[in-house]
């Protein structure tokens, strides 16, 4: 068994992208920039939007967190997002998810200009995924993507089980492992909370990609030896053992699961990195596409 090492692995893509904006820097252009706004005060949103802004200047990007209370009109968030589409110093917008329960998510994600949805959550940006066309990647399973690649995972051919059908992670990642890419190809089985027998289902998979945010769910009857197994899961238990008073536990229970794979992401220090990395790209390819240049 060998971890799929987040941290590492994103450290590496970062180096990288600091390298990109050095060399934008030494050509007299500025740094890619980041809008993320965080509606309300929903405390795991907080961590990541943080986790978000921090990594933007660790690279050298510029970032602007936009804050609003919890109790801010869906028109006053739109207005918001307008005003970012038309600032021409902002390269790409990030609207937290989830929102508060008056605003409609649909319609936030469809108010920001595709061109520079990072997030890739507009339907122009999804469209262009399920075409196979150059676009936005939802930034977990593009990072998720980027940890196959950095680890030169063989994935043609194999057969794929992704548990969880949402539009943020299971959808997106169907569609990349499936789709005609060097670390695509596989025959992909979307599961979801209908699915009939997942354990037989999930025992026949080469690669495992656990997003359901159930913690612990998947279990070692689950695991052909050798599979491949990421795990999405990014939930908070209450554990008194910790400052926080919560532990981050993942879909897998990892210490049964890991002896029988060939690859695991651990929990945390996984697929979390990722994200960002996925998202950090993304930000630095709609800066390069709104500048038009070609690197
Ligand atoms: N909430 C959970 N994951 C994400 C993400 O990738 N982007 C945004 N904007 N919100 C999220």
């Amino acid at each position: 068994m060998q971890l799929l090492d987040g941290k590492l692995t994103a450290a590496a893509y970062k180096a990288q992208l600091a390298a990109q904006v050095k060399n934008l820097q030494s050509q007299g252009l500025r740094p890619p920039h980041l809008a993320a706004i965080l509606v309300g005060d929903n405390g795991a949103s907080e961590t990541y939007v943080a986790s978000k802004v921090k990594n933007c200047a660790e690279v050298g990007f510029e970032s602007t967190l936009i804050r609003l209370t919890a109790n801010t009109t869906e028109a006053e968030l739109l207005d918001t997002i307008t005003q970012c589409n038309n600032n021409d110093a902002i390269d790409g917008i990030l609207v937290q998810l989830p929102l508060p329960k008056h605003i409609s998510e649909q319609k936030v994600i469809e108010a920001i200009d595709p061109a520079k949805d990072v997030d890739g959550f507009h339907p122009v940006s999804v469209g262009k995924l399920v075409q196979g066309l150059d676009t936005f990647v939802p930034a977990t399973p593009y990072g998720i993507m980027l940890m196959l690649e950095h680890y030169n995972i063989n994935t043609k051919g194999k057969h794929a089980v992704v548990i969880g059908r949402s539009n943020i992670v299971g959808r997106p990642m169907s569609v990349l492992l499936s789709s005609n890419h060097p670390y695509g190809n596989c025959t992909v089985t979307v599961a979801h909370s209908h699915t009939h027998n997942l354990a037989d289902l999930c025992k026949q998979a080469d690669i495992v990609v656990a997003a359901l945010g159930k913690p612990g769910f998947v279990t070692a009857d689950m695991i052909k030896p050798g599979a491949v197994v990421i795990d999405v899961g990014i939930t908070r238990v209450a554990d008194a053992t910790k400052k926080t008073g919560f532990a981050i536990k993942g879909d897998v229970d990892f210490d049964s699961v890991a002896p029988l794979t060939s690859y695991i992401t651990p929990v945390p220090g996984g697929v979390g990195l990722m994200t960002i990395a996925g998202l950090l790209q993304n930000t630095l390819k709609a800066y390069l596409f709104r500048k038009g240049i070609t690197l």
